[in-house]
């Protein structure tokens, strides 16, 4: 059911389609309890984002080591002039994951130059940073007009519209990283699934490299990283009246270099127990247990070469910033 949002925005140029809440509360209860009750215990990462974990994912994004955000930055400034000539008349700029959509501004900004005006149909899990995100959007740029989508991926790849006019569609961040590589050949498949021929798809991707840099992007000096990793426990103590003592938890984020990802982990300081009255569930904990929140995936060419190839696109062109540190990949719809 589309709602319309209740701002000063011209009602006309905003809408949002808030999927999420849905079956959010039930999808979310059932989640926590199969990832806590299984062995060894699991999170997932999507329900790091609610509104206070989306600002606590802004805050990362301005400390020291989180190098990825800048390295994209500086990506979409430098090229965002070619990259939105590679599709020509694009009318449609979709957005997975959009979170604040920032570093979106430079892609928005060069196809309004491009083409006068733009439809944006930002998708995003986390519905106060869409409905955020879109105001300070609309506020900057006359001519846009969004249609955005609250919801997990999938549910919102499966809900657009039928589309003739050629699209372009953004994943960045390295989003993609959070996935296992069967989830995201699924997940590349999904967005082929609702583009045409001649569309594209820019996608970003950390790449492989040092072991200190990596691991210290996943765990900062002044913990930032810790404070959003741990939301999710707050998020259960709230949302399903558990008592976590977020004190008890240190942070772990570890490269495995053989599977070429970060593994974050929440490590459990002393023996306890936690009660979630809202699950009827009460877990134990040893000193040193881990509990896996999220992983992230680090690639190298020939992996996002491959990805492609897998799911019906070709990878036209690969852009990174002056360290190389991060690759913008541009796939054409095959
Ligand atoms: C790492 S942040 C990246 C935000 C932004 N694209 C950037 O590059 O800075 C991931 C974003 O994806 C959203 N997200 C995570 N999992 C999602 C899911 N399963 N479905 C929809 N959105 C999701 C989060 O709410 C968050 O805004």
């Amino acid at each position: 059911m589309a709602s319309q949002t209740n701002s000063n925005q011209p009602r006309s140029r905003l809408i949002i389609h808030d999927l999420a809440r849905r079956n959010g509360h039930a999808d979310f209860a059932r989640d926590i309890h199969r990832g806590l009750t299984s062995n060894p215990k699991h999170l997932f990462p999507k329900y790091l984002y609610d509104e206070l974990g989306s600002r606590l994912f802004e805050a990362i994004c301005q400390v020291d080591e989180y190098y990825l955000t800048r390295a994209e930055d500086e990506i979409l400034t430098t090229h965002a002039g070619e990259i939105v000539s590679s599709v020509p008349s694009c009318e449609t700029l979709i957005e997975l994951g959009s979170g604040s959509a920032e570093k979106t501004r430079k892609i928005i900004e060069a196809l309004i130059r491009q083409r006068g005006e733009l439809l944006f149909v930002p998708v995003d899990i986390s519905a106060s940073a869409l409905e955020e995100s879109s105001h300070s959007l609309l506020d900057s740029y006359p001519n846009l007009r969004i249609d955005a989508y609250a919801a997990d991926y999938f549910q919102a790849l499966a809900a657009l519209p039928k589309r003739d006019a050629p699209a372009l569609v953004l994943f960045l961040g390295s989003n993609i990283g959070n996935f296992e590589r069967d989830q995201a050949t699924d997940f590349l498949r999904g967005i082929r699934g609702v583009l045409h021929r001649g569309d594209a798809l820019l996608l970003g991707a950390d790449l492989k490299k040092d072991r200190a840099v990596l691991e210290a992007a996943y765990n900062d000096s002044l913990g930032v990283t810790r404070s959003f990793i741990i939301n999710e426990l707050e998020r259960i103590n709230r949302e399903l009246n558990a008592n976590f003592d977020l004190w008890a938890f240190g942070l772990r984020s570890v490269y495995n270099e053989s599977l070429g990802r970060v593994e974050v982990y929440l490590e459990s300081l002393r023996d306890q127990s936690v009660t979630i009255r809202g699950l009827n569930l009460t877990i134990s904990l040893q000193v040193g247990e881990r509990i896996h929140v999220e992983n992230a995936y680090k690639f190298d060419p020939e992996d996002l070469r491959k990805l492609g190839a897998q799911t019906g696109f070709s990878l036209e062109r690969t852009w990174l910033d002056q360290q190389g540190k991060f690759s913008s990949n541009l796939f054409r719809v095959d």
